[in-house]
């Protein structure tokens, strides 16, 4: 006999999820979207099938601009007639996005790129892209009845999860590498009540633990192994297009790590196509750090083979190994016909230093994007007059630790910004002042 918890579940699901399936991108299973999707049989990892074309009116996106609805005023929810039709009275929102385009002279001078724009996914509320994604994966999470979710993260979809969980009345807990997660992510993890796990090995170690604990424990998975998440994701795309008038840009420059935006990209941009708002695909650039490099390793081997690494770098956000979203990141590649490139650390800190000093500022992770461009422009595989969106992913208060290191590291860095102490007279000012030219 179905209790109340089933018959609350079935009435949110005929409501709400009869316009989608999930069908696994590896073997093909199709599955109803009625719990949290793991891993396929197969090990593969489900996506979302709408079952109707969608009914796109870009002219609702333009009027939703200036409303006061909560669905209106997100950047995700602006476009849901392209995502999944969750009930909305589950939807849990903030709301996201409506993160803002810049372009500054310091930043096309350092990449040698005239016309870049950076799209700064570090507005989002709780600072980073992966409040887009996690507001559609726990509306969907109330939707089907979840009675607790977790994820595995480097940081900012820890932030994300403790917070949303929190906002949905949900428990959370997150899997952390221990000791690897910067200052600001932590604190917010903490702060917004999530049950913190420290485990003792890497972002690689933390997510196996999370998947293996989700199936056997009943948690549902906000991790980007679940579809709902790319689904949000894809909005950057959208609302990146929306700004700029459905006008795509050359290119797309974004880090990978775990490569679950990567994926989303690129299905957002194939969807598009496919529903005629695009004519010309722009092409994808997926940034990783230097020792922290599989996918880029996989792409110069013609994506023979994707070989786990172990991954180190200054931008912990992506010191990952593993990335779970590897097959359907190469599709993307494939179908924008993308690159994926390397950056070392150094060449991150310094992109920091610049994005940061033009007053925009973002996370280390955020600025491999920026270093990234720069290098394709050397290469001549990004043209100097090329349009380029470059994406942000993260905000400048991430990271304190970062900071300080690099500013107070010495003479090395030409960008550097020392503080100094002073005992409190004006002669002692008058001497710094006047050493400050
Ligand atoms: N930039 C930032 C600031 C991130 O936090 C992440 C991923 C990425 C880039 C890479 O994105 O994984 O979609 O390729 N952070 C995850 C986390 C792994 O747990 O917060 P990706």
């Amino acid at each position: 006999m179905a209790g109340e918890g089933d018959r609350e579940r079935s009435s949110a699901l005929v409501a709400g999820l009869a316009g989608i399936s999930l069908r696994c991108g590896r073997c093909g299973t199709a599955i109803a979207a009625d719990r949290s999707p793991g891993r396929c049989g197969c090990g593969g990892l489900y996506e979302v099938v709408y079952t109707r074309a969608p009914a796109i009116d870009l002219r609702a996106f333009e009027r939703r601009l200036g409303s006061w609805e909560a669905l209106d005023r997100s950047g995700v929810w602006r476009y849901r007639e392209l995502l999944p039709p969750l009930p909305s009275e589950r939807i849990v929102t903030r709301p996201e996005g409506n993160t803002n385009l810049y372009s500054h002279p310091a930043l096309s001078a350092w990449t040698g790129c005239t016309n870049l724009i950076v799209k700064h996914e570090g507005e989002n509320p709780t600072g980073s892209f992966k409040d887009r994604g996690m507001t559609v994966a726990i509306s969907h999470a109330r939707a089907v009845g979840a009675r607790a979710v977790a994820c595995a993260s480097t940081g900012n979809t820890s932030a994300s999860v403790a917070a949303y969980a929190a906002l949905a009345g949900l428990p959370s807990v997150v899997f952390l590498p221990a000791g690897k997660i910067a200052a600001g992510k932590l604190g917010q993890a903490i702060a917004y009540g999530a049950r913190i796990v420290q485990v003792e090995g890497d972002f690689d170690a933390a997510m196996q633990l999370v998947e293996a604990a989700s199936s056997e424990l009943d948690l549902y998975l906000l991790n980007s192994v679940n579809p709902f998440r790319l689904e949000g994701q894809k909005t950057i795309v959208f609302e990146l297009l929306h700004q700029l008038a459905w006008e795509p840009p050359d290119w797309i420059v974004l880090p990978g790590g775990n490569l679950g935006n990567t994926a989303a990209f690129g299905a957002a941009l194939e969807q598009l196509v496919r529903w005629g708002l695009v004519a010309q695909l722009p092409r994808l650039a997926v940034i990783q750090a230097e020792g922290a490099a599989p996918f880029y390793a996989a792409y110069r081997s013609g994506f023979v083979e994707l070989r786990p690494v172990r991954a180190e770098t200054v931008a912990t956000a992506i010191r990952i190994g593993n990335p779970v979203s590897y097959e359907r990141a190469r599709r993307a590649i494939e179908f924008t016909r993308g690159v994926v490139e390397i950056v070392s650390d150094e060449e991150i800190l310094d992109a920091k230093a610049v994005v940061d000093r033009a007053g925009i500022g973002c996370e280390p992770a955020s600025a491999a994007s920026v270093a990234g461009v720069r290098k394709l422009v050397a290469q001549g595989v990004i043209r100097p007059g090329d349009r380029v969106v470059a994406v942000l992913t993260g905000h400048v208060l991430k990271d304190p630790d970062a900071i300080i290191a690099y500013h107070l590291a010495g003479e090395r860095r030409p960008l550097a910004n020392r503080p100094v102490t002073i005992p409190p007279s004006l002669a002692a000012l008058r001497e710094v002042l006047d050493d400050a030219g």
